[in-house]
């Protein structure tokens, strides 16, 4: 029986999420960051760590080579994008696959008026995987309906959707801090910016509450507050969620206890008018001067680009994790397509992880 657009997309965002995004144990529609659980995350940062090893030496690029052999993997990116396109496209190549990027959706026969469930088909007739950045969720979503209609399909992995969610972002973050940190249990994480509309922000949240104990200190503008979903969806989950609007007597009164600090910027492509001058304001800036309320060990992150609000004073803290997190975008999204071919426990098993 065919299941309508419209009963599709609500799966997405209810008790059927697992059931439409995994196919046969592996993921298939790589949506929402709340499709992954614990042991799934785990596995899939293991996976991570194996291909990062794998690629250091040539036998093990060899192996990498043949999980992709001969397959056509399109990036389609309808909005800017510096880091996943290239890291995407470069976990590709590394995976031994051919990556098109195709970036300007006004050269495909979309402005003739071919419909998403026809030009999704005729991807998918050429594709064996699609990687989707996006504005607005309901494309994805018709993209990933017609793809579970068929006759021609493929799995797909959102790269950015919307203000919703950016789950391999969400995914590369949780693998830097699990990397350098050992474990994510007990672990007290700031988040900062606009939470309402930034995808990563709401991502790597998600995907933190799927460890025990975890703490989140959300700093954004009253007005870019996290919405209540996502607070209470949290919450259910154990999370211990505080609320702030302003950075500096935050830090200055519990800046020893953080562990992490995840600064994001002002998503003013949303805003019109002045609002959508670039930058951010004093009350969420990572002052310089902050550094004496953080122990050394606290760990800096942001999923760039970045405009004012983490400057370059930063780069020399002993945290200081930008870097990594934009090189563990390949590992942390290889691992994904790995996992999506079933190609995961391979890689594993020979570095022995
Ligand atoms: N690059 C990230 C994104 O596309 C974060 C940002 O643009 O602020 O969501
Ligand atoms: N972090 C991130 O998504 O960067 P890009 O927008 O440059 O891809």
């Amino acid at each position: 029986m065919q299941i309508d657009l419209d009963t599709f997309s609500a799966m997405f965002d209810g008790p059927d999420l697992r059931e439409v995004s995994f196919l046969g144990g592996r993921p298939r529609f790589v949506l929402r960051s709340s499709m992954f659980e614990r042991d799934e995350l785990e596995s899939l940062c293991a996976t991570a760590r194996a291909i990062r090893s794998l690629d250091a030496h040539e036998q093990g690029a060899r192996l990498l080579e043949r999980v992709l052999h001969r397959k056509r993997v399109l990036h389609l990116f309808a909005q800017p994008s510096t880091r996943t396109c290239e890291s995407f496209a470069t976990a590709t190549a590394r995976l031994g696959g051919s990556a098109r990027v195709l970036q300007d959706l006004s050269a495909t026969s979309f402005v003739k008026g071919e419909t998403i469930r026809d030009t999704a088909q005729v991807w998918a007739a050429s594709f064996d995987l699609l990687v989707l950045r996006h504005p607005d969720d309901r494309f994805v979503l018709q993209c990933a309906h017609s793809l579970a209609l068929g006759p021609h399909t493929m799995p797909m992995i959102s790269a950015g959707t919307g203000t919703l969610e950016h789950p391999t972002q969400g995914l590369l973050d949780v693998f830097t801090l699990l990397d350098s940190l050992g474990s994510l249990d007990g672990r007290s994480v700031a988040i900062v910016g606009d939470t309402s509309r930034n995808r990563c922000a709401r991502s790597l949240a998600t995907l933190l509450s799927r460890f025990e104990q975890i703490r989140i200190a959300f700093v954004s503008p009253p007005e870019f507050e996290p919405e209540q979903a996502l607070l209470e969806s949290l919450t259910a989950r154990g999370v211990r969620v505080e609320l702030h609007h302003h950075l500096g007597p935050l830090l200055a009164a519990h800046g020893e206890s953080l562990d992490a600090i995840y600064v994001t910027r002002l998503q003013q492509e949303w805003d019109e008018g002045e609002a959508a001058l670039l930058g951010t304001s004093p009350g969420l800036v990572l002052d310089p001067g902050y550094r004496r309320f953080l122990r050394p060990s606290c760990r800096i992150l942001h999923p760039l680009p970045r405009v004012n609000e983490l400057p370059t004073e930063w780069d020399d803290h002993p945290g200081f994790l930008i870097w990594d997190q934009v090189r563990n975008g390949i590992w942390a999204r290889a691992a994904l397509i790995a996992t999506l071919v079933g190609a995961d426990a391979g890689l594993r098993e020979a570095t022995g992880a």
